[in-house]
């Protein structure tokens, strides 16, 4: 049985998590422990942007010696493929808003790319397809999420994050996640559905969506864990 760490920027993107794994808090008021499939679920609320991401992911891996960290939430849809409440399964993950980029690769940590591990990745898209198989309809992508201190929403930087990094979405928390807890030598994933296109309107979807959204993120990471 495995040690689960789940990180969340907002409290709708792990608030189902909480009373699903009917978790507790433990003796750090920052993480809730809870149990699902026979596994041990440690779950934290880490607030937006990538420092706060990386804050709250190093207390969760010296918390408690964690198997996997996967970040689960929303996104803005950045490939054509994905449209509101479609799927994006990290397969790399970069920051967008870190220039040169290749300063990470020169100096600390070594890479400025940072892969998901590939167990999980497959468990995903098991996890999306049988969704699909049961009732749930929605597209799913494999690719590079681009996380920065941006919630983008103009058509110009869409373009620069599609003709640069190939991306399939962007937030704001998933490099950053998945950056401390391979430091940390723990297998990392991000899950994110669709909320807005990063566009223009993306405001305003962000916040109708924001909720339906953050649920089929959550459905794939209980049947990721399901089949750990
Ligand atoms: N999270 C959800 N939508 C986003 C966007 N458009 N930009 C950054 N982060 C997001």
């Amino acid at each position: 049985m495995a040690n689960i760490g789940i990180i969340a920027a907002l409290d709708c993107e792990i608030e189902m998590f909480i009373s699903d794994f009917a978790a507790k808090q433990t003796d750090n008021k920052y993480i809730y422990h809870g149990k699902y499939s026979g596994h041990d679920i440690y779950l934290t609320l880490c607030g937006i942007g990538k420092v706060n991401a990386a804050i709250c992911s190093q207390r969760l891996c010296d918390y408690v010696d964690l198997d996997v960290i996967i970040n689960s939430g929303v996104a803005g849809g950045v490939c054509d493929k994905l449209n509101v409440c479609d799927v994006a399964i990290s397969d790399t993950l970069t920051y967008h808003d870190f220039r040169p980029l290749q300063l990470l690769d020169k100096y600390s940590p070594g890479r400025s790319v940072f892969k998901a591990d590939n167990k999980l990745i497959k468990l995903a898209n098991n996890a999306c397809k049988y969704l699909n198989e049961t009732g749930e309809k929605f597209n799913y992508e494999n690719g590079m999420i681009v996380s920065g201190d941006i919630f983008v929403e103009d058509n110009e930087y869409k373009k620069h994050l599609k003709e640069e990094f190939n991306a399939v979405c962007t937030e704001m928390e998933g490099a950053a996640v998945v950056h401390t807890a391979l430091v940390n030598n723990v297998s990392a994933l991000v899950i994110r559905a669709i909320s807005d296109n990063a566009d223009g309107s993306a405001g305003m979807t962000f916040d109708e969506m924001c909720q339906i959204a953050a649920v089929r993120a959550s459905k794939i990471v209980k049947e990721i864990i399901k089949n750990y």
